[in-house]
């Protein structure tokens, strides 16, 4: 049954290994952290049938900006606006059917700070309007569905070629685990990543990072094109001795995303064995990997990355697309994060809060 009113939740993500492979099919090893963003969502009108042209008012709480638009309206402008109007769009493409609706959105998630506050704004706007829609609903979507529904909100309306990592960190984590992902099959796997006397913390590197006007959307070009020349659908089916065909520039980006793949799978091997220690030098090998091969990391998150290590980090990497955003700092026992680096804990994936189906 329809809901009238409903909470839901989505989480940020920090990836742990595995940067830029997604979109290469590889592997990453990302988890849910527990700040995220919320969505109030409440329907207007009661009716159970919307009628043509319903119509969203949304509440941007931390900026304290509103929108308001009939489903299907694109905002070409950026911002928190496209991703709203991108989400009710895309729902109302696959068949939802969405009543006219309030949707407040809040949370403890910072922007652009590399911990995917968009992908986490899209997952909660799409789980709270999914409770709200009405008959006849179609089923509802699984976890590889909504995230590639919330990927086309990133693609279409707001023109980052982003792949599928983000969303689905945010849709299937868990507490205390990573989820390895291979990109290739979707096939997903929870891996214990129990901290004990570890910590993982994140340091934002005071660069505001927007994917799309960044780089990134350059490196998937150039991926591409790797492929092209390759004959291979994606660049982690590449043979390293293959590699030496490609053009300089193309063969350190495929160079890279095997590296990282492999590194990847030792992290994960690690992991299911409870040894935490060789993360650290894991992580540090694919920060230069992506600031020397890939070519994402700038100055800023260098020195970021250097700053923990010099506080005793056993290991430091950018995360996310990069061109600034946070990098990942990893502390043995006994080693002490600097004050200013937030700690992050593998947490729950979204979910709904609450909801309230009609009174009558
Ligand atoms: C961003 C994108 C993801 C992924 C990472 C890099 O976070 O949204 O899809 O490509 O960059 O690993």
């Amino acid at each position: 049954m329809p809901a009238e009113s409903v909470g839901a939740f989505a989480p940020g993500r920090v990836n742990l290994i595995g940067e830029h492979t997604d979109y290469n099919g590889g592997l990453a090893l990302p988890f849910a952290i527990a700040e995220g963003i919320t969505v109030s969502a409440e329907a207007l009108g009661g009716g159970d049938t919307a009628h043509d042209g319903s119509r969203i008012e949304a509440r941007a709480l931390d900026l304290d900006e509103r929108d308001a638009f009939d489903i299907g309206e694109p905002w070409p402008n950026g911002g928190w606006r496209a991703f709203v109007r991108g989400t009710a769009g895309e729902l109302q493409n696959q068949g939802w059917t969405l009543p006219s609706a309030t949707l407040e959105i809040g949370g403890d998630l910072p922007r652009g700070a590399g911990l995917s506050s968009s992908a986490a704004l899209e997952v909660a706007l799409a789980l709270a309007l999914l409770e709200l829609a009405r008959e006849p609903r179609p089923p509802h979507p699984d976890a590889i569905a909504l995230a590639t529904l919330c990927s086309r909100v990133e693609n279409d309306w707001v023109g980052a070629r982003t792949g599928l990592l983000d969303q689905l960190a945010s849709l299937c984590g868990e507490a205390e685990h990573a989820v390895l992902i291979d990109f290739r099959t979707l096939e997903m796997e929870p891996v214990p990543l129990r901290l004990e006397a570890w910590r993982l913390v994140v340091l934002d590197s005071g660069e505001r990072h927007d994917v799309a006007s960044s780089g990134y959307n350059d490196r998937r070009v150039e991926c591409a094109r790797a492929c092209e020349l390759l004959g291979i659908e994606y660049l982690s089916e590449a043979n390293t001795g293959a590699l030496g065909d490609l053009p300089e520039t193309l063969r350190k980006r495929a160079l890279h995303v095997l590296e990282e793949d492999a590194r990847v799978r030792t992290a994960a091997s690690a992991l299911r064995r409870g040894d935490l220690a060789p993360l650290g030098e894991l992580l540090n090998a694919s920060h230069r990997s992506l600031r020397d091969q890939y070519e994402v990391s700038t100055p800023a998150l260098d020195a970021a990355a250097a700053r923990l290590r010099e506080c005793g980090a056993a290991g430091a990497r950018m995360i996310g697309g990069g061109f600034g955003g946070s990098v990942l700092g990893l502390f043995g026992p006994g080693s002490r994060p600097p004050p200013e680096a937030r700690e992050v804990q593998p947490s729950a994936g979204a979910h709904v809060l609450e909801s309230e189906t009609r009174r009558t």
